[in-house]
């Protein structure tokens, strides 16, 4: 059934031996192939150093399933699945070793997704090699992982090379947190219902908490987080995605280039932070040890391979103000940091009071009305207002209680999917709203770059806090 909308494609995994290939993308194409979404014809390249032949890389893909899916595998999909496989030995540096790719493709009249699950540092040379051997025009396309560049500069060095040989409307670019269930839903929760469509705007929000906290550390990957920190690795994509969510205009229709129009106004009207308000705005922090879940935990200086010296943010928050008619003066509060006490990704929406006091204050919770929208784990969406405790006094005493929508509850036997499911389902059907265009990619960066500017003037260093604890606050962070 699902098969008649999907095409063949020539699959192509570059960085085939690598940690996202084993980890995400071969776990993902076979659920897709467990959901019946692969074309009988669809094929899956693995491109990579290394002197395997076909039968060679199916039996190592056995291994990467056996590994990484959570069932055991269904010998009937993997009898299926395995024919998809096939391995080609290339050198990305090497341009002429691209001729072997083209003998394996040409064997098919399939369009080609290519997959850059490899440094940014290699895309240049892989876009080369797919341009010498023609096959770079449409409809085949590419998709690409963060991080795309490390600042605006860097990442219009990107975005120069890919757009050299592809056009924007082949390049898929990855912010795997827009493949994510919740976040999907969040186009539901505000444009299909009009309690919410009705009161989104700064006349009735007092404020957003958008807090994407995870009790891990750098996971053995020191030398690439190093160089980047928290905010370039989680606020100026995942973060700022969410944001731009949660505060756009109603898109005209779905459509990728609708809800970019509305995502690109609200990061270009991002009130911008510098020298001038670097201290109110934003905090810095770094793990030092401390006990998660029972354990200690080292710090993060005393991480295998670390500088000792290092002045690296694993930790930050930043106070954020759209300057726009919608949002004006309203605080966002964007906060994200490793080794934290919970793992939670949350949105946290707080209504203003109401502007007449017909209960007596002095007998109800003070606490503002609030949605709160959980989007790992227990994904729920729950709303928190205030009721009448029933009593027979003569004052009404009122307390805050809970409205609860609960995905296990309300959709029992609905599977949530990995985020690369979705996103590798919607590179076949060519849907880019679920992928980041340049303008994105690069208003964010503008935005970002500002701040790390700011603190490298002052020499801002990152304030110490003990792992599984809720990190450093913002100054006067009064809510
Ligand atoms: C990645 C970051 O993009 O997202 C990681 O590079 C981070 O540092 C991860 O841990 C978090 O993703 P999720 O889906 O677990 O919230």
């Amino acid at each position: 059934m699902n098969i008649k909308t999907i095409q063949p494609y020539n699959l192509v995994i570059f960085g085939a031996k690598g940690d996202l290939a084993c980890r995400k993308l071969i776990p993902s194409l076979y659920q897709l192939e467990k959901c019946n979404y692969l074309h009988k014809d669809t094929k899956i390249i693995g491109v990579g150093r290394a002197n395997w032949n076909d039968n060679y890389y199916t039996q190592i893909t056995f291994q990467i399933l056996k590994k990484f899916i959570k069932t055991d595998i269904d010998i009937q999909y993997w009898k299926i699945f395995k024919y998809r496989l096939s391995f080609c030995n290339l050198d990305v540096l090497e341009i002429k070793e691209f001729n072997q790719l083209k003998n394996i493709i040409n064997q098919t009249k399939n369009t080609n997704i290519y997959y850059f699950a490899m440094p940014p540092s290699t895309f240049g040379n892989i876009c080369t090699g797919l341009g010498k051997i023609k096959l770079n025009t449409e409809p085949n396309r590419i998709i690409v992982e963060k991080p795309i560049g490390i600042s605006l500069q860097s990442s219009k060095i990107i975005n120069n090379q890919l757009g050299k040989y592809f056009k924007e409307n082949q390049i898929f670019r990855i912010d795997h947190y827009l493949g994510k269930e919740t976040i999907l839903n969040l186009l539901a929760l505000r444009f299909a219902n009009t309690l919410f469509y009705n009161n989104w705007d700064n006349s009735i929000i007092d404020h957003v908490k958008i807090t994407v906290s995870e009790t891990v550390g750098i996971e053995g990957r020191w030398g690439y987080f190093d160089q980047i920190g928290q905010t370039r690795d989680m606020v100026q994509n995942h973060l700022l995605q969410i944001l731009s969510i949660i505060a756009m205009s109603p898109p005209k229709n779905l459509h990728a280039n609708s809800i970019r129009r509305e995502k690109i106004k609200v990061l270009k009207s991002l009130r911008k932070i510098d020298i001038s308000n670097i201290h109110q705005n934003t905090i810095r922090g770094q793990y030092s040890s401390g006990i998660i879940n029972g354990q200690l935990a080292p710090s993060y200086l005393d991480e295998s391979g670390a500088n000792k010296n290092s002045s690296t943010e694993t930790f930050v928050e930043i106070l954020v103000y759209i300057d726009n008619k919608r949002w004006k003066g309203i605080p966002f509060y964007l906060k994200t940091g490793k080794r934290l006490l919970h793992k939670k990704s949350e949105i946290i929406i707080y209504f203003k009071k109401i502007p007449i006091q017909l209960f007596n204050q002095k007998n109800h919770d003070k606490t503002l009305n609030k949605l709160k929208i959980k989007l790992q784990p227990n994904e729920s969406i729950e709303m928190t207002f205030l009721n009448k405790i029933p009593n027979l006094n003569s004052e009404y005493t009122l307390k805050n209680t809970k409205l609860n929508f609960n995905y296990s509850d309300s959709f029992k036997n609905k599977n949530i999917y990995d985020a690369y499911d979705r996103l590798l389902l919607e590179s076949m059907r060519n849907n880019q709203s679920l992928f980041v265009c340049r303008e994105e990619i690069e208003a964010s960066w503008k935005w970002i770059d500002s701040i790390i500017d700011a603190w490298s003037y002052y020499g801002i260093k990152p304030i110490l806090y003990p792992s599984g604890t809720t990190g450093p606050k913002l100054p006067k962070h009064t809510s």
